[in-house]
């Protein structure tokens, strides 16, 4: 297969159906206090839609390991064993929490690249973030103050600190950054779950949200840095474990701690797939409604190679997928 063709430009169109049937299957779930249910709807309505596509995937990021909820397993081969190479980044239900309390912003999400071009995070579990759209590009340092990072950003963006909403993750771990970016005179956004939307919507020029920063999930990190990578600004990343075990597991791995990464390491290729379909509906991408006898759902999908985003809003037709598909969602 030549350069140019690879990977096969419809089968971004086939990535998205995979985040809508997860989407679709998981939303069942939405409110009812299961996360394990609903992030186990998506996962086996995502693995069946994967093995129906003309690809050799390998999971290089397969999300569940940090708190034993169910999963596709880190280098699980998926697709039906015929077309390209890829690494394949999912993450099934992105927010278990925020869909098992009907909260916003549960989204599915999975990225595709060429395999052996996504970052392994091996025994990683979390990583400090710092994400902003591509007018901040050249002005942000993961290690300078968060005042001085928020003084830079304001100023490329043309705005003033106070102007700023800056995306956090509300964890204890967070307190002091909290601290730091009120004292600098920005306005926060806290989320209890959901940094690769927080990711999402911090280059969004349309969001509200102009950065997001702090530690979140390492897996989270790669799938952010598919879309990033491809539509634009930048992701500037450290491993950051939070326990002696998760930091000794990284060291015995051989990965060094000090190595600052950034959506071009997390992802070498520009050829790179992205797509999620919003599950519970919020400020980044409308959630699933059911009609009855159907569904509607509202998908991003981002193509590196060409850098074209889209959105695609999806109508579902129970009577004639029911015929052809295995996943039930019509109950
Ligand atoms: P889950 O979907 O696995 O519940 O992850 C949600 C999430 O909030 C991510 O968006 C974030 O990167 C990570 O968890 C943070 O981990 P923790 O909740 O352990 O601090």
């Amino acid at each position: 297969m030549s350069e140019k063709e690879f990977p096969d430009r419809n089968l971004a169109f086939d990535l998205v159906r995979v985040t809508e049937a997860a989407a679709l299957a998981s939303a069942r779930w939405l409110g009812k206090g299961d996360k394990n249910a609903g992030d186990g709807a998506a996962v086996d309505a995502m693995r069946m839609s994967f093995n129906s596509l003309p690809i050799q995937g390998r999971v290089v990021i397969g999300e569940g390991e940090k708190d034993k909820a169910p999963m596709l397993f880190n280098g699980e081969t998926i697709g039906n064993g015929t077309g390209p190479r890829l690494d394949i980044a999912v993450d099934p239900v992105e927010g278990t929490n925020l869909l098992a309390l009907g909260r916003p912003n549960a989204i599915s999400v999975v990225g595709a690249a060429p395999e052996g071009s996504m970052f392994n995070p091996g025994p990683s579990f979390y990583m400090k973030k710092l994400v902003v759209g591509s007018a901040a590009r050249n002005v942000v340092d993961l290690d300078a103050p968060v005042a001085v990072n928020l003084q830079n950003i304001a100023k490329a963006l043309g705005k003033d600190v106070t102007d700023l909403v800056v995306f956090v993750l509300e964890k204890p771990r967070h307190q002091q950054l909290i601290r730091d970016i009120r004292k600098a005179g920005a306005r926060i956004q806290l989320n209890t779950d959901g940094d690769v939307a927080g990711a999402l919507m911090a280059i969004d020029e349309h969001s509200e949200i102009d950065v997001m920063m702090g530690t979140g999930g390492t897996p989270e990190g790669v799938l952010a840095a598919c879309a990033i990578k491809s539509s634009g600004g930048v992701l500037l990343a450290r491993l950051d474990p939070q326990s002696e075990t998760e930091k000794r597991a990284i060291i015995d791995a051989g990965i060094d701690l000090r190595q600052i990464l950034d959506e071009n390491t997390l992802v070498r290729s520009d050829d790179v797939l992205f797509a999620a379909t919003g599950i519970s509906g919020g400020t980044f991408l409308r959630g699933v409604k059911y009609l009855g006898q159907g569904a509607v759902t509202h998908s991003l999908l981002i193509r590196g190679k060409t850098g074209t985003v889209r959105y695609v809003e999806a109508h579902h037709n129970w009577n004639k997928l029911m015929k052809i598909s295995p996943i039930p969602y019509d109950c």
